[in-house]
């Protein structure tokens, strides 16, 4: 997987946010959210096989990556403010917007409180559900044990329900680098976000307003959020499209990204070109 180290950052809403911008100038934007624990990284293996077709930004939500936490309490709410004010920094009025699990979180909660900045949406391994109870305690049961026993541990569970057995024994390095993305997270960053996760509220009501272009994408053997979750969007937006991805589990962009990336692909080619935006690449 190459490593695009061609990140700039920017001051917004109060803390420094990493970000990558590469592409095609004039192409459609698309932004990337990344998942918990992650980073901007995780989207590499897109931004490798999409910068000859689109303008592509990927960037750190406050905590991970290289992104500052800043001060604020976490809220999948602050982090949807985030990604406007990226946008707002780098002019883009109206973007396709891409969420991974925690990724699609912040991006419903986007499309549910600024609606006219996106042009088509892409949800991938994730749910409009808030969390059970049994969720929340899940939550904070792992706090507890990060808080006792560090990151690693917790990185080598995380990674055995991010993939399946096959691919955690086969792809060294792909699994090492999702590896390393989780131990790059602080404690601190971890546990916050696990709070703002379980205090989400749920976004399911609200998917029938969306009238914008969706693309829902699931590994058919994601054990987090699993395909019917992924179904039971695609019955509420009547504008949306369902793919389950074969031979993947949770982080299905990583794990069959030939599959995923010819969706991904075949789906902004045929959203409507008024996100074409005479936008030009990098900050001001
Ligand atoms: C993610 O991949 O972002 C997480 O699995 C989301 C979650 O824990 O709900």
């Amino acid at each position: 997987m190459k490593d695009f180290e061609n990140s700039f950052s920017l001051d917004v809403n109060d803390h420094k946010v990493s970000y990558t911008d590469e592409g095609k100038y004039g192409a459609p934007v698309i932004i990337f959210i990344h998942g918990f624990p992650l980073n901007k990284s995780m989207w590499n293996l897109q931004l490798e096989s999409l910068m000859n077709y689109c303008r592509i930004i990927t960037y750190d939500i406050r905590g991970f990556g290289n992104s500052d936490a800043g001060n604020e309490e976490f809220t999948i709410k602050l982090f949807a403010k985030d990604l406007i004010s990226l946008m707002d920094a780098l002019k883009i009025d109206q973007t396709i917007l891409c969420g991974l699990s925690m990724g699609g979180y912040i991006a419903l909660n986007a499309i549910e409180n600024y609606a006219d900045r996106f042009s088509a949406l892409i949800l991938s391994d994730t749910t409009c559900k808030a969390d059970t109870t049994e969720a929340k305690e899940k939550r904070m049961k792992a706090i507890e044990n990060i808080t006792n026993n560090g990151v690693e541990k917790y990185a080598e569970d995380s990674i055995k329900n991010f993939f399946t057995p096959k691919f955690v024994k086969g792809k060294t390095e792909e699994v090492a680098l999702v590896r390393e993305m989780i131990l790059k997270s602080s404690p601190r960053s971890l546990c916050n976000t696990l709070v703002a996760l379980s205090e989400r509220k749920q976004t399911c009501t609200r998917l029938s307003d969306i009238k914008v272009p969706v693309l829902i994408m699931v590994g058919k053997e994601d054990i987090i959020t699993p395909p019917a979750e992924g179904q039971s969007m695609h019955e509420k937006i009547k504008t949306s499209a369902l793919k389950i991805i074969e031979s993947a589990g949770h982080l299905s962009n990583i794990e069959n990204s030939e599959e995923f990336n010819y969706q991904l692909r075949r789906f902004v080619e045929l959203v409507p070109q008024k996100s074409i935006l005479p936008v030009q690449i990098g900050p001001e």
